[in-house]
């Protein structure tokens, strides 16, 4: 293997989504501690804060104490060389979490062992399972009173409907929680607490030795016996080939916070999951591995320094290696360009880089050329990568200037907004141009809005909130677009229109999809746009 190749078969690029609160950040912390890419716990948490400082309209971060904008983390483990995408973990997370997915390819799941699944892993599950993508749950807080892991696994399955493969069970939780019996190996490892900081020390015993019963008590020694063999009986089989296709999720239990299989986690989810996958362009498959370098911006954050309203685009390096030196081609733009000051996150600082890899995410500066799902790739090719699907907006607002002279202005800066991924704008058929309805993923989001409309078009906005809570786009048998007299709607939904003239109905409540599509046959409503 040529040291091109190798270097991009040891990269493994994830992103980690849970519920907020389950230990999302807290386990990328190990991780990180693990990689030795960074020397102590607190220190991505404490990005949180100090992060703020850095960009104006996360003084709406500050104030309210989260992190708006998903970051990247490069670190090294072992001879791989893992990007983490973090997925904000707050209720008011948006469009850009989904889009962080798009980038992933595998995903692991955190859940906290007395919860269960919850409201926004749920959601962001759906967008994996769209991708085919492999996903590892990790259940985490096994050091607290924690529900029955039978129970948890069978509503993994149930809620989320993906097999589970437990690749390790746990022995008791709380106080109790000794150790995880390594099923593949059929030894317990158990755990001893070593202060908290570094990796936790193991012993491995095999479920049967007389000693176990000194080491984690008879009774749950007898209790684990027990666990395993219905395990063994009843669960279906490892099968690596389900797992890669997201079909199967290998399950694993554990404490984040005590460093209580974090390890043992780490390792399997390293060896099981995928260097990096190719991705589509029309019928075209582009491989990790081909020789010309390509690359697909999923991301844009704005504004990270207002004085020169720059904005950064985030892309994920699909093939080859990007060299800082040569001149890449952007297809959407027509145009040659050298991508400026490219940089990657390692842990809590930027460094400006020479070269990435098939499987790395590059921000790079962008001067108002970039949008969501462009293309970039070597010159002479000119391929496009497949789009990425636009995700319903589950809260609406009806905006528009409060000064009617600003008309201009407004229009600009809700387009360029929009343009960026944070707000999807749509009219109504026979609207003007005064106003329109903006739909958003997090309610956090009408707040930038507002701020950055503000701020940087001084606009300042009328807004009304909508009751709706639910988008489909629509496709008609014919295709035709249709008029809302062709419909039999009820009062509380409404037919907009996107940006591009695509047709959506809004909602109020799911009852109310499911009684639209009852009575118009005709229509296929879909829950992602463009390209899902
Ligand atoms: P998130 O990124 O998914 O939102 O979760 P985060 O890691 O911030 O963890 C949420 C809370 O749960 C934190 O407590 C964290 O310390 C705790 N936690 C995470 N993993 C474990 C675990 O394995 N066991 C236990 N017992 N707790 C865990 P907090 O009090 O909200 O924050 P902090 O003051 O401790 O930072």
């Amino acid at each position: 293997m040529s040291q091109y190749e190798s270097e991009i078969s040891r990269r493994r690029t994830f992103a980690i989504i849970s519920h907020p609160d389950a230990g999302k950040t807290t386990l990328t912390e190990k991780f990180l501690l693990y990689g030795g890419a960074i020397a102590q716990a607190g220190v991505v948490k404490g990005k949180k804060n100090t992060r703020a400082a850095t960009s104006d309209w996360m003084e709406i971060e500050k104030q309210r104490g989260i992190s708006v904008t998903s970051s990247v983390m490069q670190f090294q483990y072992e001879g791989f060389c893992i990007n983490i995408l973090d997925t904000p973990g707050h209720q008011d997370f948006s469009e850009d979490t989904y889009r962080t997915l798009m980038a992933a390819d595998s995903a692991v799941m955190v859940i906290d062992a007395a919860k269960g699944v919850e409201a926004q892993t749920r959601k962001l599950f759906k967008v994996c399972v769209m991708r085919d993508i492999p996903i590892f749950t990790f259940i985490n807080k096994m050091d607290r009173e924690a529900r029955d892991p039978f129970e948890l696994c069978e509503e993994i399955e149930h809620e989320l409907g993906i097999d589970t493969y437990a690749v390790n069970w746990p022995i008791g939780c709380g106080k109790d929680f000794k150790g995880v019996y390594d099923r593949a190996k059929k030894e317990i490892i158990h755990f001893t607490s070593n202060g908290g900081s570094k990796a936790a020390t193991a012993t491995q015993v095999a479920l049967g030795d007389p000693n176990l019963d000194a080491l984690i008590g008879k009774v749950l020694h007898s209790q684990l016996t027990d666990d395993v063999e219905l395990l063994d009986g009843a669960s279906c089989d490892f099968d690596m080939d389900r797992v890669r296709h997201g079909k199967l999720s290998p399950v694993f239990f554990g404490s984040a916070l005590t460093n209580f299989g974090v390890e043992p986690f780490l390792e399997s989810f390293l060896r099981m999951t995928t260097p990096p996958l190719p991705r589509t362009a029309g019928g075209q498959v582009i491989d990790s591995m081909d020789d010309d370098f390509s690359a697909f911006v999923f991301k844009i954050q704005a504004n990270m320094n207002k004085a020169h309203r720059d904005r950064i685009a985030f892309m994920r390096v699909v093939s080859g290696r990007f060299d800082a030196d040569r001149e890449v081609y952007h297809v959407q733009g027509g145009k040659k360009l050298r991508l400026s000051r490219p940089q990657q996150l390692m842990a809590a600082e930027r460094e400006i880089i020479e070269e990435a890899f098939a499987g790395d995410i590059m921000g790079v500066f962008d001067p108002g050329i970039f949008s969501i799902g462009d293309t970039l790739c070597a010159p002479g090719k000119k391929f496009q990568f497949d789009p990425i699907p636009t995700f319903a907006p589950e809260h609406f607002q009806r905006v528009r200037s409060r000064d009617t002279m600003k008309r201009k202005q407004f229009l600009k800066g809700m387009e360029q907004i929009a343009q960026e991924g944070a707000i999807q704008i749509f009219k109504t058929p026979y609207s003007g141009m005064e106003e329109v309805i903006v739909g958003v993923v997090g309610t956090l989001q009408f707040d930038v809005l507002e701020y950055r409309m503000r701020s940087e078009y001084n606009v300042e906005l009328y807004v009304e909130g909508l009751p709706y809570e639910y988008l489909r786009w629509i496709r008609t048998e014919d295709g035709e677009s249709v008029r809302e007299d062709d419909l039999i709607l009820g009062t509380d939904v409404k037919l907009v229109e996107d940006y591009k003239g695509n047709q959506l109905l809004l909602f109020a409540s799911q009852w109310s999809i499911n009684w639209t599509a009852e009575r118009n046959k005709n229509l296929t409503l879909f829950e992602f746009g463009g390209g899902a």
